[in-house]
């Protein structure tokens, strides 16, 4: 059986968590595992400015595509399986991966293929995979399985250590807060999900597999924060209009909205984020059955109509 992971990884986190969870097809031999790593031309730089960073929000939030280097993908390999791994910018699949799936050969990639997506992000991914569940439909690929890891830790907490990793590039604990990123212990014990996949492989049972990963943890919803993402969609959709109206990724008139975005965003997600708590008690009480169906749909890999 042969499986192709494609992956964009900036800091490697991602990568460390395919190699953690793809690890036991890769040490079974009658499994063939190909890794292509994709990659704009554009250098996304790590560690980011304030201003390089909050520049991707338009073209993240829009899914705007950017060249892409050669996907080094053997065309000629008839792969039973795609690991789509990827990360989340700005509530959305990340501007590589974004890029990916709208680039000319996707169909010649994904077209009639099973797929399992692997995410690594801080907590807000709910929507950014619908976005790519909506991609890999118009490229007529079957989506069966979906594998997330987030930092656990608590919304604000995540989101003071993120801005330290994302521009100094430190992700150490410091100040009483804990290490950046998602729990090393998590990243490790994402093995059990490649076994899943390795077992399923073996027995040529390729169909969906979500409620097996789901057993395992493979998807955890936090009905607080999917309601805090779904708010910030909205403003984010309204925000992007408002940079993009002063030019493209590359023109550098829209700087100034950029660098008041990004006092706006820490902002606003500090006052949204506690308000939301309590409002999204709130909700859970009053709406209870329309956020369980929510999370139950977000759990799964049917695309609502
Ligand atoms: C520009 C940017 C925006 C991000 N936005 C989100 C987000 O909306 N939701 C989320 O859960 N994580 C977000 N993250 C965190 C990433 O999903 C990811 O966890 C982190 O960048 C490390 O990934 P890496 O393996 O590519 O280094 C963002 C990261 C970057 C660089």
């Amino acid at each position: 059986m042969k499986v192709l992971v494609l992956y964009y990884s900036q800091t490697g986190q991602l990568k460390e968590i395919a190699d953690n969870c793809i690890a036991p097809l890769v040490t079974d031999n009658s499994i063939d595992v190909d890794f292509v790593r994709v990659e704009t031309e554009h250098q996304f730089p790590f560690p980011w400015t304030r201003l390089t960073f909050f520049n991707a929000f338009p073209e993240s939030v829009y899914g705007t595509p950017f060249k892409l280097k050669p996907i080094e993908v053997d065309y000629s390999k008839n792969y039973d399986l795609i690991v789509l791994a990827y990360t989340v910018w700005y509530l959305n699949p990340s501007i590589p991966i974004s890029s990916l799936l709208q680039h000319p050969n996707a169909q010649h990639i994904f077209k009639g293929k099973k797929v399992v997506t692997l995410l690594g992000s801080r907590n807000m991914w709910v929507l950014a995979q619908e976005k790519v569940k909506h991609h890999l439909k118009r490229l007529e690929a079957d989506l069966i399985g979906n594998i997330v890891l987030i930092d656990r830790n608590k919304n604000l907490v995540s989101i003071i250590t993120i801005i330290r990793w994302m521009f100094y590039g430190k992700k150490s604990p410091f100040w009483g807060f804990p290490r950046a990123g998602i729990i090393q212990e998590d990243i490790e014990n994402s093995m059990r999900f490649g076994e899943v996949i390795l077992k399923r492989l073996k027995v040529n049972k390729l169909t969906d597999m979500q409620e097996e990963l789901n057993k395992l943890g493979a998807v955890d919803i936090n009905p607080s924060l999917l309601i805090l993402e779904k708010r910030a969609t909205k403003l984010f959709g309204m925000y992007a209009g408002f940079l993009s109206k002063k030019g493209d990724f590359f023109n550098k008139d829209r700087l100034a909205r950029v660098s008041l975005l990004s006092y706006l965003l820490p902002i606003g997600a500090f006052i949204l984020s506690p308000i939301t708590t309590i409002s999204s008690f709130l909700i859970s009480v009053i709406k209870r059955k329309e956020l369980e169906a929510d999370i139950r749909y977000f759990k799964q890999n049917s695309l609502k109509e």
